[in-house]
């Protein structure tokens, strides 16, 4: 079963079929158009059910838009589905891993199937534009294969062990599941994250609670309902909206629950981790945040360092973890970095994502634009300059904002230190190679980093000091962001994460698992 990158767009391009490609998305978003505003179930076992408060979840691309009417918990179904999760345990921590590897690719395939209208769902959800939409739906593909294949070659993660003490000794090490884990999810891969952490735990004979971010439920309904048609039971994999106040609460005095997926940032994460283990020692695992920083050095192909910062920095308006937030310039190519940089910032396409033109769509919700005011005037009141944008592109149905970059900002400013989280980028002069490594490594955070270089040496010394989990030099596509499931395992050190296993790596379904050394004499 060899595992092959999705890459639809990029197949597309090669045959020189883009215009094929497009048509089949603007179809994906005529499906979606004509089911706005259903409404949507809480999922537990064979239940659907609906509660008396309801969310409207509306599209940041056009809030005259209903995405969806969801039911609103008050922790009560919480508390339920974690022991329905409980309940299943019992049987699905035997199920043959065979099995599970036979749902997963039953359920890439559904997706295959259905794969522009869940781009196009991604669309409408949280505003990313159409290349960066199924990108995301061929992540969560590859995500099912690449976990089926993992289960596969490590046959269940059964393995006799070859040490002996006494004559007829036999050990065999088998790796167990927890229990129920609950999956929180982010807006920003409403369906690729969502996926990946709740088949950590469900390939492993975990069972799961899904709880997507409050403004992205519908990925994470379709995730689920795909899973259950491809064969997990429905009393394995449950879906639940509810406010994420409700869910803290819960997690404070919850002792059913086996362990918890977060991803999110590290505020929210630490919080509940901490309230999670104040009960007792328990397995969490954490995709926390970035401040990701980008490395030019004088040896660089300055128009493909201009390129690929670009792309981390505004792809989907900064709002990915792995985005790129600063870049550290060495002195010769500063000035023409900058202005490479602003002539490719004035050519963006700021606007409708649903158009095939749009580069960049809407940020997600009205308090991320007032965040982005929030950081322009903090940036500027302390010394900071705009090179490039800066404002907010008044509409009072959406929420768009220009890409931004920062220079001149004094280093004692917090914008150095904070994930921003919107399209602002700050840049610095530095005067060689070590001085950016140094900065680069000045944070908390360890998600990503990139370097542009066309020197080995500074390659391979970048690689070697560079505090982060995921390291690229000279992308194009995109400096510290886009990490492919089988290529570029995903993950963080230092506060950007947990347990040190990446997703879409061979060892993330380690995280959801416990060794049992078993002996019979
Ligand atoms: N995996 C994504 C990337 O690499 C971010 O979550 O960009």
């Amino acid at each position: 079963m060899p595992f092959l990158n999705e890459r639809t767009f990029q197949r597309y391009l090669q045959e020189g079929k883009e215009e094929e490609f497009h048509k089949l998305f603007d179809e994906g978003i005529k499906r979606v158009e004509e089911k706005l505003g259903l409404e949507y179930p809480i999922l537990l076992a064979d239940k659907e059910i609906k509660t008396t408060t309801k969310r409207v979840v509306k599209s940041p691309i056009d809030t005259s838009l209903t995405l969806g009417v969801f039911q609103e918990d008050n922790g009560q179904l919480l508390e339920e589905a974690i022991k329905v999760a409980k309940e299943s345990f019992s049987y699905w921590k035997d199920s043959d891993w065979r099995d599970r590897v036979e749902f997963a690719i039953k359920a890439a395939n559904e997706m295959r199937r259905m794969k522009y209208e869940l781009a196009a769902t991604i669309t409408f959800e949280n505003g990313k534009n159409r290349f960066e939409a199924i990108a995301e739906v061929d992540e969560t593909i590859d995500y099912l294969n690449y976990y089926a294949q993992i289960l596969e070659e490590n046959r269940g993660y059964v393995k006799e062990m070859e040490g002996r003490i006494v004559r007829g000794e036999k050990g065999v090490s088998v790796m167990r599941p927890y229990g129920a884990w609950l999956i929180i999810s982010p807006f920003n891969f409403p369906l690729a994250i969502t996926a990946t952490m709740t088949l950590g735990a469900l390939m492993t004979g975990n069972t799961v609670v899904v709880k997507p971010s409050s403004d992205t439920p519908l990925s994470a309904y379709k995730l689920v309902s795909i899973l259950r048609k491809a064969g997990f039971p429905s009393d394995v994999v449950n879906y639940l909206t509810v406010p994420g106040e409700v869910v803290s609460m819960v997690i404070e005095r919850n002792l059913d629950m086996a362990g918890f997926a977060f991803t999110g940032s590290r505020e929210v994460g630490h919080t509940l981790l901490k309230k999670f283990i104040n009960l007792k020692p328990r397995p969490a695992v954490m995709e926390l945040g970035g401040k990701n920083a980008t490395v030019i050095t004088a040896k660089a192909d300055l128009r493909k360092a201009v390129e690929g910062t670009y792309r981390a920095a505004f792809g989907f308006g900064g709002q990915k973890c792995s985005a790129t937030s600063r870049v550290f310039v060495e002195s010769p190519v500063f000035k023409e970095f900058l202005s490479i940089l602003k002539a490719r910032i004035e050519a963006t396409a700021i606007g409708d994502p649903r158009l095939k033109s749009t580069f960049l769509g809407p940020l997600i919700n009205k308090s991320a634009v007032d965040k982005f005011r929030r950081f322009v005037d903090q940036a500027q009141s302390e010394g900071g300059k705009i090179l490039i944008g800066g404002r907010v592109r008044e509409d009072s149905r959406t929420y768009l904002v220009e890409p931004t970059v920062v220079v001149d900002l004094p280093y004692t400013s917090s914008l150095w230190k904070i994930e921003l989280f919107v399209p602002i980028i700050l840049v610095k002069e530095i005067s060689n190679l070590k001085e950016g490594i140094k900065l680069a490594n000045d944070i908390d955070y360890g998600l990503t980093a990139g370097i542009f270089s066309n020197d080995e040496d500074e390659i391979e010394e970048f690689f070697r000091e560079i505090e982060a989990g995921v390291v690229y030099a000279n992308r194009e596509s995109g400096s510290t962001t886009g990490a492919m499931p089988g290529v570029q395992p995903f993950g963080g050190w230092k506060d950007s994460g947990w347990t040190g296993k990446n997703a879409g790596g061979p060892y993330y379904l380690l995280s959801f698992l416990r060794e049992q050394a078993r002996t019979i004499y």
